[in-house]
């Protein structure tokens, strides 16, 4: 048994994992990535982003994108492709060009439905806007808000509904929701006010990115989880990792305490029917976003950098 079989035998419907197309030929890792016991579902960690997918005005870049794509067809693995409309990795020529709100909209529609288009039923769902929200609840300034106000979200998710086969969820994807509580409430707002727009929304995508012994309880993480399924919405958890807070000063303790906080998480998608998946942010402390971006962070998959089974991995298993 593995993860994913467990998961599934649990009723829900994936567990995986963001990955990168230099993890490509890095042979020990496609061996745990592609037993299909452990992993059955698989996020593009940076390639279908705006500044690598279309750099430059007109000129779409999918090799990397298709690489990933092929690989999770060849391992039986669900795409959760990631992402359409966000404030970050934009291409100079997006974030630093002055846009009119009819020139915006145009650069929306084009990009969004090409990119939509291209890998079309290949995605499972599409976090279409990530990360709108402040951590206070206003919407976040970025070229998007500052040029169309908030209609650019609505407008992103009519694009993408267009653009994409029926059956692909849409998303609203973001971080902080779970422990933010002005953030979750906006979240909620937010979702409330595409239905009544009619916009189509299917899944509300939470990041988890957590820090061992901050991570919210068990009882918090499903009350969240089913405040967004009370609207009539998915979840899922999108980035799953679990950081130390201090790498160096880690100790046994804290060890153990990854294992719960990993469980709980894991845990609570259980426990909230309308929870359908887990994807952790790499599997591996080799390829993990922690330490470049959180510099003393770290350590926060479940896999060691050499592919040693950590505690958290036997501890989610020996819940499963
Ligand atoms: C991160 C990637 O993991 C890094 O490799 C990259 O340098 C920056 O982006 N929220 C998201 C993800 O939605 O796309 C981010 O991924 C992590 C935070």
């Amino acid at each position: 048994t593995g993860l994913h079989s467990l998961f599934v035998a649990a009723g829900k419907l994936y567990f995986g994992t963001a990955t990168e197309t230099n993890n490509l030929d890095d042979p020990t890792y496609q061996n745990i990535l592609s037993n299909p016991l452990e992993f059955g579902q698989q996020t593009p960690e940076n390639s279908q982003k705006w500044g690598l997918i279309q750099p430059n005005p007109g000129d779409f870049a999918f090799n990397n994108s298709d690489l990933i794509t092929d690989l999770s067809k060849s391992y039986n693995h669900l795409l959760r492709c990631h992402t359409l409309t966000w404030h970050s990795q934009l291409p100079p020529f997006v974030s630093a060009s002055s846009w009119t709100p009819d020139t915006l909209r145009q650069l929306l529609t084009t990009h969004i439905t090409a990119v939509v288009s291209h890998f079309g039923s290949a995605c499972y769902a599409w976090d279409v806007v990530n990360e709108a929200l402040n951590e206070n609840g206003t919407l976040r300034s970025s070229v998007f808000l500052d040029v169309l106000g908030e209609e650019y979200i609505a407008l992103s998710f009519n694009i993408a509904a267009g653009a994409a086969p029926p059956e692909t969820k849409l998303y609203y994807n973001d971080f902080n929701l779970e422990t933010s509580p002005q953030k979750q409430t906006a979240a909620v707002e937010l979702v409330k006010s595409l239905q009544a727009q009619g916009v189509k929304i299917d899944g509300v995508g939470l990041q988890a990115h957590f820090t061992v012994g901050q991570t919210p309880s068990l009882e918090s993480l499903t009350a969240t989880l089913r405040r967004f399924t009370d609207l009539g919405v998915d979840v899922a958890w999108t980035e799953l990792d679990v950081a130390h807070e201090d790498v160096e000063n880690s100790s046994e303790l804290a060890v153990e305490q990854q294992a719960e906080d990993y469980v709980a998480a894991v845990r609570a998608c259980i426990e909230v029917e309308r929870c359908v998946g887990v994807t952790v942010w790499q599997f591996t402390d080799k390829y993990s976003w922690v330490p470049g971006t959180f510099p003393g962070k770290g350590d926060a998959c479940l896999w060691t950098a050499d592919y040693q089974r950590k505690s958290a991995y036997w501890a989610v298993k020996g819940f499963l």
